[in-house]
């Protein structure tokens, strides 16, 4: 498979572009840096997600696209400004939606698959998330929609994880009380890690996860539905 990581440079993405290589797969990231993939065989795209992406447009073919740039922006309600809901508007959606749109002709002639990421948030009410819970609830919407619209050529889904330990949960994971106090939260008494979330997109975009479409998978240690 041909798989584009946009946002492989660190903590979930490139974890995906990892395990796509260690199963023979051509991986190609797309990121604002790569000093920590440098030593990866895979080929790199200087990109910011937030400016032109029309360089994207440039694929023949691709069988996967995986569109891992996200925010963690948790604050009160009245503390939240409008700037903040339209900068995570920005990197969690309008991002996705201009990458997608850049590869849909790449996408379609390998008929590819799509992976997006959601938030526990979304589906689990949580003080704080406002901002994020509103954007990654327009990716679950996103992701329902596209998948209807590109059926059967493009196969679309997201995955919601709880807190996961990536440089983006670094601020939520920085000293052991605060670590203890996650896991606690959590009904499987531990947080996640990278391999694990990636291990569910590199499924989704290989033939053994074919027949899935449409769906927003929780990843989340059981955070989502058990008490
Ligand atoms: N970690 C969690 O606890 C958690 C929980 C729920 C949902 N999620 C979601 O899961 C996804 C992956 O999260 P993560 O924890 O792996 O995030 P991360 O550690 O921040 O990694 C994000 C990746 O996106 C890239 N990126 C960020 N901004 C970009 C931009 N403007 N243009 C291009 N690339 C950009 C970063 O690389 P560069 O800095 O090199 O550009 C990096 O490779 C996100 O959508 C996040 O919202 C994460």
């Amino acid at each position: 498979m041909k798989v584009l990581v946009i946002g492989g440079s660190k903590g979930i993405g490139k974890a995906c572009a990892e395990q796509l290589l260690e199963s023979g797969n051509e991986v190609i990231v797309a990121a604002r840096s790569n000093n920590s993939i440098s030593h990866l065989p895979l080929e790199f795209i200087d990109l910011d997600v937030l400016e032109d992406v029309s360089s994207l447009e440039d694929f023949d073919e691709l069988n996967g696209l995986i569109y891992c740039p996200g925010s963690i922006n948790l604050r009160p309600f009245h503390r939240l400004t409008g700037e903040d809901f339209k900068n995570d508007f920005e990197l969690n959606v309008y991002g996705a939606i201009k990458c997608i749109q850049s590869c849909l002709p790449a996408l379609k002639k390998g008929k590819g698959s799509v992976v997006l990421f959601s938030t526990v948030a979304v589906q689990q009410g949580m003080a704080f998330h406002a901002s994020v819970a509103a954007s990654k609830g327009a990716i679950e919407g996103l992701t329902r929609s596209l998948a209807s619209e590109l059926a059967p050529h493009i196969r679309v889904n997201a995955i919601a994880p709880s807190l996961t330990d990536t440089p983006l949960a670094g601020a939520l994971l920085s000293n052991d009380k605060k670590r203890e106090a996650s896991e606690e939260r959590h009904p499987l008494k531990r947080v996640g890690n990278a391999k694990e979330i990636a291990s569910m997109a590199v499924h989704l975009v290989s033939e053994n996860g074919g027949w899935i479409t449409g769906q927003v998978i929780g990843i989340d240690g059981g955070m989502s539905r058990v008490r």
